[in-house]
């Protein structure tokens, strides 16, 4: 209903975003407004940019506020993906886990890393020795993320056991790759060189916004912007906020 609510709005007000994809998120645009408009930011390194999207945050950004470089990294490229960043010669494509301890140095320094939806699904590296892996290469961290509100402990989803696991995330019992997840915990993923436990296109954290804000702080990040989004209005576990950090110079 909601998303009726803002496709109709958006439609009155002429909003070109929905152009870009029909499941373009208007508060992940309003943050991309914010933080490329209000900062010197001229080169991205968007991390985990394909699933549902095809690189539409990324090519929104760059051809807004005319960045002059954009690496776009995920292990799961689509088609429609590659080749609509063929389109720029701005872009670089990694097809990569953006875990793997390379990655930072392959990536190269950029003004910002952007995380949109991603930062929940990291283990083996943890999201907290990913945002650490990168804080040396970047001047910004522009994250979007489903944060925790069902305790005041950041939480890790899979320790909740089945039952609790399938009412605390977005997905069915019955949904690939759900479906076989709890009996194969310990098992090599096929594509994955990891366990199951491991992989990354599973719900697997629940974040605490203090916590993210705190680990961001160690890492010598002042938070400059945040914004509540709310619940999620098919789970109430989880709050949505967009957060813009900065390097403390
Ligand atoms: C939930 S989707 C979010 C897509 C987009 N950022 C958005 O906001 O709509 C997560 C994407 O990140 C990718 N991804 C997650 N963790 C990754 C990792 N460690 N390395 C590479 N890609 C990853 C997935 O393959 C998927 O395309």
């Amino acid at each position: 209903m909601l998303k009726k609510i803002d496709a109709i709005i958006r439609k009155l007000e002429d909003d070109k975003s929905f152009d870009y994809h029909p499941r373009f998120r208007i508060e992940k645009k309003e943050l991309l407004d914010i933080a490329f408009s209000k900062y010197d930011i001229k080169s991205a390194a968007e991390l985990g940019c394909v699933w549902g999207i095809d690189c539409s945050y990324g090519i929104y950004a760059l051809e807004k506020f005319k960045l002059n470089k954009v690496k776009m990294v995920d292990t799961h490229w689509t088609d429609t993906a590659m080749e609509r960043v063929s389109n720029y010669p701005e872009i670089e494509v990694f097809k990569d886990n953006f875990g793997a301890e390379h990655m930072p140095q392959s990536i190269g320094n950029v003004d910002a890393v952007i995380l949109f939806d991603v930062l929940l699904h990291q283990v083996a590296p943890d999201w907290t020795r990913l945002l650490e892996m990168y804080a040396c290469h970047a001047e910004y961290f522009i994250i979007f993320n489903q944060d925790w509100i069902k305790s005041n402990l950041t939480t890790r989803l899979l320790d909740l056991g089945e039952e609790e696991y399938f009412k605390n995330v977005p997905h069915n019992i019955n949904e690939a790759p759900y479906n076989t997840l709890f009996d194969n915990l310990y098992e090599k993923h096929p594509l994955h060189d990891r366990i199951w436990r491991d992989v990354h296109h599973v719900w697997q954290w629940g974040i605490v916004s203090d916590d993210l804000i705190s680990v961001m702080k160690k890492l010598g990040f002042r938070l400059e912007y945040f914004s509540n989004h709310g619940e999620l209005s098919y789970l109430k576990s989880f709050e949505e906020h967009s957060y813009i950090f900065k390097k403390i110079r």
